[in-house]
């Protein structure tokens, strides 16, 4: 399936992924297909969402681009839907999100945070940033402005990476909390569900990004080598010191914010022509999963949608590394007590998390 509107409209997924290949090569022969408006889509998505770059570990070759995960077509099932469905923003909500850095207080947190500043300097390294790409790092996480802009790919590359990486912690904490909770015969307070549901959530940030590109074999080897060395990295350190791992996460997601509001500023500074380009068409899976409403489906409104997500992402970690972690419910999903009705925290609008006395009382 090649995710566009048209396409589906106008036959089945699978033909849609036929259609694409036939349509690529014969892209690169032409610049369009006249009179044919779904090619015309498709060669906009392709022309659109594959930019070449001198260093964007992408090894394969257009005429080689292909859907990962087409949707399976089975005799009975027509559609999946997500386990998780989005709980959706306000326009307000999502243009209230702003890059911000909670100071380190704690020995943990100064290792937390350390550790993301090393991780950011790698993410820099490996994603071929020149020194006039790179924000001020005295002020990295919050400062979104460098003197040259990132191209289309080097902007996909640094969304998948980093992506393919934030989706682990969630899965980690929500397994080791349910495990806990199996073998210690307690019960769990409402935490394992937002963890996972995180997980989720990043998973689909994940997705959706590999529908504008292919990477590469170095890519996928680096995907690959990553997520072993983390997911077991987080998972003993996790056994060790969750606060400090919720901090960790809370820091890797005041990254999130930052790159993802960097490029907020560069498309409306209308450095990411590629993207800005009327014909160029977000996948459908971005658009049902968000239930982004018809008029507001542009790449600008997509990268709103993840920032905020991430900014969700930032305050609830925040705020789990504030609380007695054995304890404490989860504040995000509590009911509270009379008086005290509608004052569920909004982790979005908190960059840098409740403190305990002001969510557990
Ligand atoms: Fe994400
Ligand atoms: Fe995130």
């Amino acid at each position: 399936m090649l995710s566009t509107r048209a396409t589906t409209k106008l036959c089945s997924p699978k033909q849609a992924a036929q259609l694409g290949r036939v349509v690529l090569p014969l892209h690169r022969a032409t610049s369009s297909i006249p009179g044919c408006p779904a090619a015309l889509r498709i060669t906009a998505v392709y022309t659109s969402q594959h930019p070449s770059s001198s260093r964007s570990f992408s090894t394969t070759t257009p005429n080689h681009l292909k859907d990962f995960f087409p949707a399976k077509e089975t005799g009975f099932i027509r559609t999946t839907p997500p386990a998780w469905p989005h709980h959706g923003y306000t326009e307000a909500e999502m243009l209230a999100v702003e890059p911000a850095h909670r100071e380190t207080k704690t020995v943990g947190d100064w290792m937390a945070w350390k550790l993301i500043r090393l991780c950011r300097w790698g993410m820099d390294f490996v994603t071929g940033l020149t020194p006039d790409q790179q924000v001020d790092m005295k002020h990295s996480t919050t400062a979104t402005s460098a003197s040259k802009p990132l191209t289309e790919a080097q902007w996909l590359v640094r969304f998948v990476f980093l992506e393919s990486i934030a989706g682990v912690p969630g899965m980690v904490a929500g397994m080791l909390r349910h495990l806990h909770s199996l073998r210690r015969l307690k019960r769990d307070n409402g935490w394992i569900e937002t963890l996972l549901e995180e997980s989720y959530n990043e998973r689909m940030h994940l997705l959706t990004f590999m529908k504008m590109c292919e990477p590469g074999r170095v890519m996928k080897l680096l995907i690959l080598g990553a997520q072993g060395v983390f997911f077991n990295a987080m998972f003993l350190a996790y056994l060790v010191s969750p606060r400090i791992c919720h901090r960790f996460v809370g820091y890797l997601e005041e990254e999130a914010v930052h790159t993802y509001t960097r490029c907020i500023r560069e498309l409306d500074a209308g450095l990411l022509p590629k993207w800005t380009d009327e014909k160029f068409v977000i996948p459908d899976m971005a658009v049902r999963y968000w239930n982004m409403p018809e008029g507001k489906r542009t790449m600008r409104d997509l990268v709103l949608y993840i920032r905020a997500d991430e900014a969700t992402h930032r305050g609830v970690n925040h705020t789990l590394g504030n609380l007695n972690q054995k304890e404490d419910p989860n504040p995000f999903v509590s009911v509270y007590r009379d008086g005290k009705e509608g004052q569920r925290p909004v982790a979005a609008l908190k960059p840098t998390g409740y403190e305990r006395e002001e969510v557990i009382g």
